[in-house]
């Protein structure tokens, strides 16, 4: 094939990959390509601005470490994350709603008991949370694992705090016979994602904020059941219809009670989507 212009080259391409052996590999390389040159032909893409794309790409890759994620920081802030999140977790009405996991949870974060402080230092507001974790037809779940994680009141999590040694305001805790948990804690706040890199770039020059509004992490496993990822966000927060990574669902959003020393209480029931069986 000699000769490509802009009308046969998308076509060339695709024949090229004709023979992917793996049947799912061509599906997705092949709508790839397709819409990647659709998207050129669309915005008649220049060649400087292929070079800017090449480069924020790059610098995106090196803002990546260990502890920094800034692909995954990228694909939540295009709504991609949710988008993927939606497409995969279509539950019956009642379950409790999916949303983005994150770059901050911990594996092996420490385990609590029932009425332990997972705070362990964090600053905040005193707050205890109380919830259930049960079947769609209300089934209590004894023994679910429920690991929990969230910003303190600086909007920080302990990860992104600089020579912080243990855990703070995240924990692992598993439910009762009665698949009742309770834990204390300390009120979430709402805080920026991290946008000192090529994706707040993005953010500014789009003008769009990083916030995100307050919540708690819960990601809930049990045997039988699918594992949920979700948050529960505070009502009344500012930022709930500008979520910078689109993760808010209503059926999410929760009361923080104001009690009359100035904790707070939050209850919330946690409802999982039992695994499909297969019939042998
Ligand atoms: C979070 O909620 O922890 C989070 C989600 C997406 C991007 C950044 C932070
Ligand atoms: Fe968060």
């Amino acid at each position: 094939m000699r000769n490509l212009d802009q009308y046969n080259i998308t076509q060339a391409v695709l024949a090229r990959m004709a023979q992917t052996p793996d049947a799912r590999l061509k599906q997705v390389m092949t709508s790839l390509v397709q819409h990647l040159h659709a998207f050129a032909r669309e915005v008649k893409l220049t060649e400087a601005e292929w070079m800017q794309g090449i480069e924020f790409l790059t610098a995106t890759g090196h803002k990546c470490d260990g502890q920094r994620q800034e692909f995954i920081l990228l694909s939540d802030t295009l709504g991609l994350s949710m988008l993927t999140v939606a497409l995969n977790n279509d539950k019956p009405a009642g379950c409790t709603e999916s949303t983005v996991f994150g770059p901050f949870h911990v594996e092996g974060a420490p385990h609590y008991e029932h009425g332990d402080d997972v705070a362990n230092g964090a600053p905040g507001v005193p707050c205890v949370v109380r919830g259930s974790v049960r079947g769609l037809g209300g089934e209590a779940i004894a023994d679910a694992e429920i690991d929990v994680w969230q910003a303190d009141a600086d909007g920080n999590y302990d990860v992104q705090r600089e020579g912080l040694e243990h855990a703070q305001a995240r924990g692992v805790l598993r439910s009762g016979a009665d698949g009742r948990f309770h834990f204390r804690s300390v009120v979430a706040e709402s805080y920026p994602i991290p946008d000192d890199g090529p994706v707040g770039d993005m953010l500014k020059a789009t003008g769009r904020h990083p916030w995100r509004p307050a919540h708690l992490h819960f990601m809930i496993k049990a045997p039988g059941y699918q594992t949920l990822v979700t948050h529960v966000f505070r009502n009344g927060d500012r930022y709930l219809d500008s979520d910078a990574v689109f993760g808010v669902r209503q059926s999410l959003v929760a009361d923080w009670l104001e009690q009359p020393d100035g904790s707070f209480t939050l209850d919330f029931d946690f409802v999982l989507n039992p695994v499909q069986k297969t019939t042998a």
